[in-house]
């Protein structure tokens, strides 16, 4: 089998047409007068560069000079990880937003080495508020009621999400504005496509009508391979406009980065990854509609 063998509406062009927000367009003196944008990083399949992407794009549009927050709704904790935080030494984290009436978001935010750029931590027990969620009332809206109380202080939220499809994903969906989906470029990472496109639409239908398809970026990227450039060019064919022009490719640098607790922009600032980052973040920001609550 090949990647040729997937038809276009079935890799769910369709939907994607239906989903996507349309390239956007900047508002005329550029000042924010309205909540934060907020967008989650969403794809079922693990490892596709979910929480490398919201770090860096984190990073770069902060470098940019919006102010931005990182959600953490995935409990390995990944996000605090590769920003230099120890998750299971965290004495308060995301889970007691989500489940405590009480708790408050100052005393969880965590400032990081990048200047605007905040992090809502997540860990292991993000895993047992998941299973706690299913029992509360309006259980799919718990992150949306956190983040609607404090979007006025960021330009942009991020939501980082698991490698999953349940109700923590689903809470990332119903607080977004946008999702962007980090996409591998193979085979199987493909075949997901639909899938998630049909999770997104139902969310969109049942819980959250103002969202929309951002965009899709390919990640660990490598042109020199056959397989990669010739997924590229179906995953184009399919989605169109809603595929970035950037794509970030496949180097050691990202792996080495969240060792050192870091982002890449600051790890290694001159990098070709750090620049991919950067031309990433370019890209998100022109397409931002004008009005993103407007539903
Ligand atoms: N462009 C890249 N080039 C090389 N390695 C990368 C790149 N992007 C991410 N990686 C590495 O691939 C691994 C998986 O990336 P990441 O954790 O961002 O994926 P994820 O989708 O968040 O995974 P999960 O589904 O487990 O949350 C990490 O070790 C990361 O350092
Ligand atoms: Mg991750």
């Amino acid at each position: 089998m090949s990647a040729s063998d997937l038809t276009v509406e079935g890799l769910g062009a369709g939907a994607a047409r239906a989903l996507w927000q349309g390239s956007g367009e900047p508002s005329a003196d550029g000042v924010r007068r309205r909540p934060a944008r907020v967008t989650a990083l969403a794809n079922q399949k693990g490892g596709v560069g979910k929480t490398t992407t919201a770090i860096n794009l984190g990073a770069a549009l902060a470098e940019a000079g919006e102010r931005i927050l990182l959600v953490d709704m995935d409990p390995q904790g990944s996000l605090g990880v590769g920003l230099g935080y120890e998750p299971h030494a965290l004495d308060a984290t995301i889970y007691n937003l989500l489940l405590q009436d009480h708790a408050s978001f100052d005393d969880v935010v965590l400032d990081t080495d990048v200047t605007n750029l905040q992090l809502l931590p997540a860990n292991i027990d993000l895993a047992a508020a998941e299973l706690l969620l299913v029992q509360e009332v309006a259980r799919e809206h718990a992150l949306q009621r956190i983040v609607d109380r404090v979007s006025y202080r960021y330009d942009r939220i991020l939501i980082d999400c698991p490698p999953s499809l349940g109700l923590l994903t689903v809470n990332g969906l119903t607080a977004a504005d946008g999702v962007i989906v980090p996409l591998e470029c193979e085979y199987f990472a493909l075949r997901g496509m639909s899938l998630l496109l049909k999770t997104i639409e139902r969310v969109r239908d049942r819980l959250n009508p103002r969202l929309v398809l951002e965009g899709i970026v390919a990640t660990m990227f490598d042109p020199r391979t056959l397989h990669v450039r010739e997924v590229f060019e179906r995953v184009q064919e399919a989605f169109g406009e809603a595929v970035y022009a950037t794509t970030i490719n496949k180097t050691i640098r990202f792996a080495e980065a969240p060792v050192a607790g870091e982002s890449i922009l600051t790890y290694a600032p001159g990098s070709r990854g750090a620049d991919a980052y950067r031309a990433f973040a370019a890209e998100v920001s022109a397409r931002e509609p004008s009005s993103p609550r407007a539903s």
